[in-house]
């Protein structure tokens, strides 16, 4: 792999999505790490993140000297690029010049530069610094300056060491994936070929190793995660994985349908659905405090899993080939912010439904744990998953039970269920999913306000747009929609779903919204 060593910024999470852009795997690793933990690892290159920290602070952010010692090529960035400055015989200098933002760099273009060999000399780039190498290393050559930085990039071919102390990961840098590009391919002269394929192919093969002949259970959901999981899982050991499927009525319009018929048509895999729906409604009937109710739900959740899983525990022992292993769709994101590479977690401790019980008696099998979740849908559509399930937008867990606002009762599910088909066909159509991260419909069932229709004075519910645009759903802004979009949607809702006389817009941003209502 490609090592990317975080300095605690939250850029590391992104260069390693551009490193793997470009063709090559690449892991977050912490500043921590030790050379020798570093050589465990076999790396074929390093880059160095930004950071928060100035290289002269109290406990600033360090790095084993050892790592630049052991031949590896190495790509420095921003704070990055200065401790290597530093480690390597430089001067970094608190010039009191910060440079935060846009800024323009001139840069040596020459064919003999491998990093930044054939872009155009003036350029913008994302820079975010107060300190600035001030003298390169011996024997560096410098490749960039800006108007306050003499020293913006440098480079020893001969070292196989490199640094910019813009971000050019960041979209805002012009040239930037061209630099990870460079110094990828042509500097340090790794292959381009960490692909959908490629992984899927090993994963397959890991898969049948860890396996053998036992048989593996996995929960679906309906999302992106599970689907995917499950489909590599059958890719390797065929009819040897059972799928199960709660179906807690707080699905979506035409969800069950999609998994049932669509993702088991498109994968052949053995799926067994449990109709839960009158179980929680029941459990749920009286209630409407949202931590209540997304307790009842998870715990539902686990008891009717738990129940699938007992029937098929017997079934699989009567055939002598006992279930040993659980699949799950853990992503990259989730092993890195628990703890698994940054000393900056974030964690969002969301209750999910398709968590499990702890004292499973299973192995995990976690296919998707070194992944990003665009890497994900990319695998999910080679492996001809439904666009449907591989293209689908975040939905909480506890589903439409806590877009409801008051208690969840069949008429209003029902209301809800129609409401947000609508939405969601009307974005469609207008070609607005990409630019929405989600957007939750919700009803609020205790709020009655008057209206008219025909002749007649109604007396109904009003109907919430939730549109919001997020990277990571940890902030969020909500979406400028179109007008017209807008109009259509809440003509078509008040005309088409009864007891709804009214839909508004959540103008509301994260923080201080949350982005579900409950
Ligand atoms: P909030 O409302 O906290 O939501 O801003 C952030 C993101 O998480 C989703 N969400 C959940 N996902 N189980 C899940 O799997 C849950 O209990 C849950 N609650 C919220 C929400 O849709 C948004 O994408």
């Amino acid at each position: 792999p490609v090592l990317v060593v975080d300095f605690g910024a939250q850029y590391a999470q992104l260069i390693a999505r551009r490193v793997r852009e470009a063709s090559v795997y690449s892991e977050i690793v912490p500043h921590t790490i030790t050379a020798a933990e570093v050589a465990a690892k076999n790396p074929v290159g390093i880059v160095l993140s930004g950071g928060p920290s100035s290289v002269y602070e109290e406990g600033a952010p360090a790095l084993d000297e050892g790592i630049l010692g052991l031949g590896i090529p190495t790509l420095g960035i921003c704070y990055g690029f200065q401790v290597m400055a530093r480690q390597l015989g430089g001067e970094v200098a608190h010039t009191g010049q910060r440079e935060y933002g846009s800024t323009a760099v001139t840069v040596r273009t020459d064919d003999e530069n491998s990093l930044l060999g054939g872009q155009p000399e003036a350029q913008i780039v994302w820079m975010s610094h107060g300190d600035s190498v001030a003298i390169a290393p011996e024997g560096f050559d410098v490749l960039a300056s800006s108007a306050s930085t003499p020293v913006a990039a440098f480079a020893s071919d001969e070292k196989g060491f490199y640094g910019v102390q813009w971000h050019p990961e960041v979209k805002h840098s012009q040239f930037g994936q061209d630099v990870i590009v460079n110094f990828l391919h042509k500097a340090a002269g790794i292959p381009a070929d960490w692909n959908s394929g490629s992984v899927i192919a090993e994963q397959v093969e890991k898969i049948r190793a860890q396996v053998g002949s036992a048989r593996v259970i996995c929960g679906l959901s309906g999302g992106v995660d599970s689907a995917v999981a499950a489909a590599l899982v059958h890719q390797a050991v065929g009819d040897q994985l059972i799928c199960v499927f709660v179906d807690h009525g707080l699905l979506r319009q035409d969800e069950r349908r999609q998994v049932e018929e669509d993702y088991v048509a498109a994968t052949g895999i053995r799926l067994v659905t449990i109709d839960a729906r009158e179980q929680f409604l029941s459990a749920l009937a009286g209630v409407s405090d949202p931590e209540t109710k997304r307790k009842i739900i998870g715990r539902e959740f686990i008891r009717s899993f738990e129940q699938a899983e007992a029937d098929l525990i017997a079934e699989a022992e009567a055939d002598g080939e006992p279930i040993r292993f659980l699949v799950q769709g853990t992503l990259y994101p989730d092993v890195v912010e628990s703890g698994g590479g940054t000393g900056t977690a974030n964690i969002k401790s969301h209750h999910n439904v398709g968590g499990l019980p702890e004292d499973l008696q299973f192995e995990l099998i976690e296919p998707l744990r070194t992944l990003f979740k665009d890497e994900v849908r990319a695998i999910g559509r080679e492996l001809g998953l439904p666009e449907a399930i591989v293209a689908r937008q975040p939905f909480p867990g506890p589903g439409l039970g806590i877009r409801i606002i008051g208690e969840v009762t069949q008429d209003r599910l029902d209301l809800l269920r129609q409401a947000d088909a609508i939405v969601r066909a009307e974005l469609t159509i207008a070609g607005l999913d990409a630019e929405i991260w989600q957007c939750p419909v919700v009803l609020l069932a205790d709020v009655r306000s008057v209206g008219v229709q025909g002749d007649g004075r109604t007396y109904g519910h009003p109907i919430v747009l939730r549109p919001v645009s997020s990277e990571d759903a940890m902030t969020a802004d909500w979406t400028r929609l179109p007008y017209d979009v807008l109009a259509r949607i809440s003509n078509r809702i008040t005309n088409e779903v009864p007891e709804v006389n009214r839909v508004v817009l959540d103008v509301t941003s994260k923080p201080p919204g949350t982005i579900e209502w409950e």
